[in-house]
């Protein structure tokens, strides 16, 4: 991979797209490409899922709205980075949750959190003030549309729902999760629905982002197809 850079100038890169399209993966290399620091927003709402769940917030499988937000400001989240991951982990009120926020539970519960208006407020304000100073790769649904609307840079990514099902099928199998491939296309089918029709901050593509659609690329195309952007976009 040719690791140019047009210039040393640090700019923001947002990185939306549907769920399990790989876009942690992908930003967190562009994000080691670049010297930039990787923000996965997806985690920070992972973790106040977490926190809702563990906090009594959640009755045979309904979340309590209401408790939530009155708990919302004992709720800490912080990143922290680990060597052997060459990534930051999170933590959720000081604790490590790198471990626990990606269960089928979470992720069955997650998009009735992040529509809450009152947490994605506070969740955005937190992700604009660890983007201040620039040189940040940021993944989620928002980052190009409300987080950072004049990012330097904008790349939405899709893939085919079968596609991605069997990415994160096989990542849970490999943690030893037990679940069925069906149950994790239901599960991807229903996000990509309640992400795109929420009423605050849908997932829709900024009308300045690039798309990517990595359905049949690896992981090496994804960086070369990076590296063509980068050049052509961010110019000197
Ligand atoms: O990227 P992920 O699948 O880990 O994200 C988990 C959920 O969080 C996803 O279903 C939608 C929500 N999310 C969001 O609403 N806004 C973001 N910026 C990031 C994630």
């Amino acid at each position: 991979m040719n690791s140019s850079r047009p210039n040393n100038k640090k700019i923001v890169i947002a990185v939306d797209g549907f769920s399990s399209c790989g876009k942690s993966t992908f930003a967190k290399m562009v994000a080691a490409h670049l010297g930039y620091i990787f923000i996965d927003t997806g985690a920070m709402y992972r973790a106040v899922t977490l926190w809702a769940i563990e906090n009594g917030c959640v009755e045979n499988g309904i979340l309590n709205e209401e408790r939530l937000i009155k708990g919302l400001d004992v709720i800490q989240i912080d990143f922290r980075f680990n060597p052997d991951r060459g990534a930051s982990d999170i933590y959720l009120c000081g604790e490590w949750a790198e471990g626990k926020i990606r269960t089928i539970t979470v992720s069955n519960l997650v998009s009735a959190v992040s529509a809450i208006g009152e947490v994605r407020r506070r969740l955005v304000k937190l992700q604009q003030a660890m983007g201040r100073d620039k040189g940040v790769v940021m993944d989620g649904r928002d980052i190009g549309t409300v987080v950072f609307p004049d990012a330097e840079l904008k790349i939405f990514m899709t893939a085919d729902p079968e596609v991605r099902a069997e990415r994160r099928y096989q990542e849970l199998l490999a943690k030893g999760e037990e679940v069925s491939r069906e149950e994790i296309i239901e599960n991807i089918r229903q996000r990509d629905h309640l992400d795109q029709t929420r009423a605050i901050s849908p997932l829709r593509k900024a009308d300045d982002a690039i798309v990517l659609d990595n359905g049949g690329m690896t992981l090496a195309e994804e960086m070369e197809w990076f590296d063509e952007i980068f050049k052509l976009r961010v110019k000197e």
